[in-house]
Parts: structure tokens; sequence; C-alpha cells
């Protein structure tokens, strides 16, 4: 059985949304950006950020897959489906779920750049800093959380629990 138990509620997170997004707007300023989400899991956090973004906000989506196990990536990143817009000397920033092990966006990060985009730069809501296998940081971040498995407001559990509206500790009990 899996029982969940809120770590960070739907206030909490609505505030650091906020934020964030006012943060990245004054960034920016009235320069245009490229929002792109990475599927499934940042969908939720990435329609409340841009709502709370001003100026000129492209939205765009991106699935990668990462062939880890369920409740971790691994190196081998694949892109399944690519952004649809020519990203070259354009400002992209990367709205992502949760940095955990950093496989996934050092490889994404690293893939824009390649590609001539002006700027690169990353915006999570969750971070687990202490699980970290490559060097990556987020430029904006919304919450650290401990060496847990968490879910909810996008994040599942093998395709579950995204539809839940606070952040919530997957527990295991018998
Ligand atoms: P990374 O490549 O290890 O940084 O992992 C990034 C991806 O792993 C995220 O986009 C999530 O989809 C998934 N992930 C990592 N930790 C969690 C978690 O605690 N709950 C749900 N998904 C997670
Ligand atoms: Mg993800």
């Amino acid at each position: 059985m899996e029982n969940i138990k809120v770590l960070i509620p739907e206030n909490v997170i609505k505030k650091r949304v906020a934020a964030l997004g006012k943060s990245i707007s004054e960034y920016y300023a009235d320069e245009r950006v490229y929002a792109v989400c990475i599927l499934k899991g940042a969908a939720v956090f990435m329609t409340d950020l841009v709502r709370q973004m001003q100026g000129d906000v492209v939205m765009d989506f991106m699935t990668v897959s990462s062939y880890g196990n369920a409740t971790e990536s691994s190196g081998n990143i694949e892109v399944k489906t690519d952004v649809s817009f020519d990203c070259k000397d354009k400002n992209v920033l990367i709205v992502e779920d949760i940095i955990d092990t950093g496989n996934t966006l050092y490889y994404i990060k690293d893939l824009f750049e390649k590609r001539g985009a002006a700027s690169v730069k990353i915006c999570t809501l969750i971070d687990k800093p202490s699980r970290r296998q490559k060097d990556v940081n987020a430029d904006w971040k919304g919450i650290d959380v401990p060496d847990t498995f968490i879910v909810g407001y996008g994040l599942d559990y093998a395709q579950k629990y995204r539809n839940i509206p606070f952040i919530g500790e997957l527990e295991f009990t018998d």
C-alpha cells in the first residue's frame, strides 16, 4: 500500500510560484523568453508559472526519457518529442519539476547550448541537492527537499498522483 504525507502544502507552492514568476519576468524584462516545459512532470508547474509571468513568453514542450528505474533516472537521455521552434539566438528557459541526480537537465541544457541558444536558464520547482551526480544547478528554484521520493503537483509514481494539488512524500506501507 502507498500512503502520501503532505510535505509542501498548496498555499506554499502557490507563493513560491508567484515569487519565481516575478523574479523571472524582471530578469528577462522586455526580451522574449521561450519557456520549455519538460513533460510530463513539469506540466502542472509550467501552467501555473507562466500565468505569474509578465512580458513576452512563448510556451513550448519537450518529452525526454531517461531509461531509469521507477524512482531514479539514468544518464542515458533521449529526446522523444522535441520543441517546435528553432532555438538559435533565443532565450531558452527550461522549466522542470525537480532536479534530482541532475542527469536529465545536464543533457538538455547542453543540447540547447549546442543548438546555439542565446541563453539557457533553468527553473525548477523542487531541488534535491543531496542527490546530485552531475554539476547542474537551477537559476531559479522553488523549494529544496531532502532525499525522499515525492509525488503530486505534476510529479508521479508510475504515472500516478500527478493530479494531487500539493506535494507529498510517498510512503510504502504493508
Ligand atoms: P534527474 O535526471 O535525476 O535529475 O531526475 C529528473 C527526473 O526524475 C524528474 O524530471 C522527475 O521526473 C524524476 N524524479 C526525480 N525525483 C523524483 C521524485 O522524488 N518524485 C517523482 N519524480 C522524480
Ligand atoms: Mg520530469
